[in-house]
């Protein structure tokens, strides 16, 4: 296997805000700011195949989501439906292999088939990784991780333990985390697993975000000095 550049992230976690104020600067409704929001996906997951990323997972629906009103909720589902039907023979052509995190029993039930298909039908792909977070919590992500521990039998635990159990079982961690729209939270989003990560906050609200933001906030990752706890 080739050397990777370690200047680069190989996986990338985005939690996308700012999509509402966006929609309210220019007095549109909140969902024409999701919508741009979409667009801004597929712009990054272009730039990401260039810049050979392995892995991009988008923090597309929280836990705590919910509480929004259903026409936003309905509105978002209907995007990311959309999205998937009207991108998946382009995604796969370009090698894009989608996973998901999260809860998605409790979406439409049509939604879940939608979901089920892009990721039947690229799950042979390696280009890169896109991992969608829906109905995810980094909280609910270790209570699940515990209780299929528990369930297992198990009578003590380690942290592989429970790595190995997250929704994310099998991917590595986000070795780079970029939040748009200059707000400096993590909102619940990978708790467990973004223990080394790198963090970034750009002031760019998510619908504006492509390629030039990426290449930026990839170069300050780059000076970063990663020493995991240790000394260099
Ligand atoms: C945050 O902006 C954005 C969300 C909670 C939802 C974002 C979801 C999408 C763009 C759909 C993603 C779909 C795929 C397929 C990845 P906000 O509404 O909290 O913005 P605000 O803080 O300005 O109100």
């Amino acid at each position: 296997m080739a050397m990777r550049n370690k200047n680069i992230p190989n996986h990338i976690g985005i939690i996308m805000d700012g999509n509402g104020r966006w929609a309210t600067r220019q007095s549109l409704p909140r969902n024409v700011g999701h919508k741009e929001g979409i667009n801004a996906v597929d712009r990054t997951i272009k730039a990401a195949l260039k810049l050979n990323i392995k892995i991009l997972t988008f923090f597309a629906f929280s836990t705590e989501n919910w509480k929004r009103s259903s026409e936003e909720i309905n509105g978002i589902f209907k995007l990311v439906r959309e999205f998937i039907k009207g991108k998946k023979d382009e995604y796969k052509s370009l090698g894009v292999k989608f996973i998901s995190i999260g809860d998605i029993t409790k979406f439409p039930e049509d939604l879940q088939h939608e979901l089920d298909r892009i990721k039947f039908e690229t799950k042979g792909n390696n280009s890169l990784i896109v991992n969608l977070a829906l109905n995810y919590g980094g909280r609910a992500d270790i209570v699940y991780a515990v209780n299929k521990l528990i369930d297992s039998g198990i009578k003590k635990v380690s942290e592989e333990d429970i790595l190995n159990n997250l929704y994310t079982s099998g991917l590595p961690d986000p070795d780079f985390i970029i939040r748009t729209s200059g707000e400096m939270r993590i909102s619940n989003f990978m708790l467990y697993q973004m223990a080394y990560s790198e963090l970034a906050f750009p002031k760019v609200l998510w619908p504006d975000f492509n390629e030039r933001h990426l290449k930026k906030a990839i170069k300050v990752f780059s000076k970063r000095n990663r020493r995991f706890g240790g000394i260099t």
